[in-house]
């Protein structure tokens, strides 16, 4: 049992160039070297750091025998699994074309390691509040009983268990976080399928009409990427997170609606809005438990609103 510092380590991060990888990246820079695998599909080359410690590669996580050419050579102390199409309605339009990103692509990665022994401290995959469903249980505990209602949220259940297998059958150290709604600096609002704040805050600045699929009211836990990335360190470093599954958020309910007055207010601007139909396979409730991750290391967590005036000055 005990904490261990993440320095001086070979890092891959897959879907490094998207918005909490690079977020991640930029944590982890100064005292490791990362390889960073991404297509370029959402994320963005100028969203990574520079400097000869970091090492881009525009690629599909989808080549199985790129990715594990890829691992064989390098041998990294620490994975974070982050790669993935992120968007639940996304993956309701190509189900079968998502499957082989959210899922096959990781087990290919985790096979490789299992196959050729390769020397792992820690793998990290990023699951996601999406596998609760509609459970009306609230806040919603890792032992809360899981409802995937997307082809996302299925990928994401089935490939957590897989890390969590992998790692208990095999002897490989693993971990899956559950991340919450994150929102924050570097999250592309470029996709109708983008994270709703980042597509409040594009409207807000631009004067642009923002839709709200059903009435507004359906709630989310809002966590600042800064939050997640250090979870993910957290994680990563503790030795007695271990072949298990941690919610990632603050424990806060808000609802759309309220976010978007926040806005209104920081930002001393009003947003229109026009109103549509309510996705399918939309989660109308959804905060987090969060006590196992803060059991482990506790810290205050950003406010939704302090985290909100955080990303508009970044962005602007
Ligand atoms: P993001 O879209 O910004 O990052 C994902 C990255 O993966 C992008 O840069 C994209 O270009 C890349 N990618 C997609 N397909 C790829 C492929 N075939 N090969 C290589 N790279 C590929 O999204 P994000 O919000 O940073 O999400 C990161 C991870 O966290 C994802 O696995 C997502 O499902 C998970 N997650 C995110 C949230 C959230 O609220 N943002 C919540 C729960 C879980
Ligand atoms: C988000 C993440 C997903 C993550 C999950 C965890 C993205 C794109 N999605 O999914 O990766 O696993 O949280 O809980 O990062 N909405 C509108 N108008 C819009 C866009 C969205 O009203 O233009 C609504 C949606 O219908 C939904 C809510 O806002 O009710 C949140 O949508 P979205 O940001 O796509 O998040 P989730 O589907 O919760």
């Amino acid at each position: 049992m005990g904490e261990t510092t993440i320095e001086n380590s070979k890092i891959l991060i897959t879907g490094g160039a998207g918005f909490i990888g690079s977020n991640l990246a930029d944590a982890l820079i100064n005292d490791n070297e990362i390889v960073v695998v991404d297509d370029l599909s959402m994320g963005k080359k100028k969203n990574l750091p520079q400097g000869a410690n970091l090492h881009f590669i525009e690629h599909s996580i989808a080549d199985y025998e790129f990715m594990s050419t890829l691992l064989e050579a390098w041998k990294f102390d620490y994975i974070f699994l982050l790669a993935a199409v992120a968007s639940v309605a996304d993956t309701i339009v190509r189900p079968a074309e998502t499957h082989i990103i959210n899922q096959d692509a990781n087990l290919n990665i985790l096979e490789t390691i299992r196959i050729k022994k390769l020397p792992v401290k820690k793998i990290l995959f990023s699951s996601s509040a999406a596998v609760y469903g509609n459970n009306p249980e609230l806040p919603k505990k890792e032992t809360s009983p899981i409802d995937p209602l997307s082809p996302y949220a299925v990928d994401k259940f089935a490939t957590e268990r897989f890390v969590i297998d992998y790692g208990r059958l095999y002897d490989i150290p693993t971990v899956a976080t559950r991340f919450f709604n994150v929102y924050g600096p570097k999250q592309n609002p470029k996709s109708p399928y983008s994270g709703v704040l980042s597509l409040v805050l594009e409207s807000i600045i631009n004067g642009q009409t923002f839709t709200v699929f059903g009435d507004g009211e359906q709630t989310r836990d809002f966590v600042h990427v800064e939050d997640v990335v250090r979870a993910l360190t957290v994680l990563a470093s503790h030795s007695e997170a271990l072949h298990d599954v941690y919610n990632v958020g603050t424990g806060v309910e808000t609802s759309l609606n309220t976010v978007i007055r926040l806005f209104e207010e920081i930002e001393h601007k009003n947003l229109t809005v026009s109103l549509a139909n309510a996705r399918v396979g939309d989660i109308r409730e959804s905060y987090c438990d969060n006590n196992k991750l803060m059991s482990m290391e506790s810290w205050p967590m950003l406010s939704v609103k302090d985290g909100l005036i955080n990303y508009v000055q970044y962005t602007k």
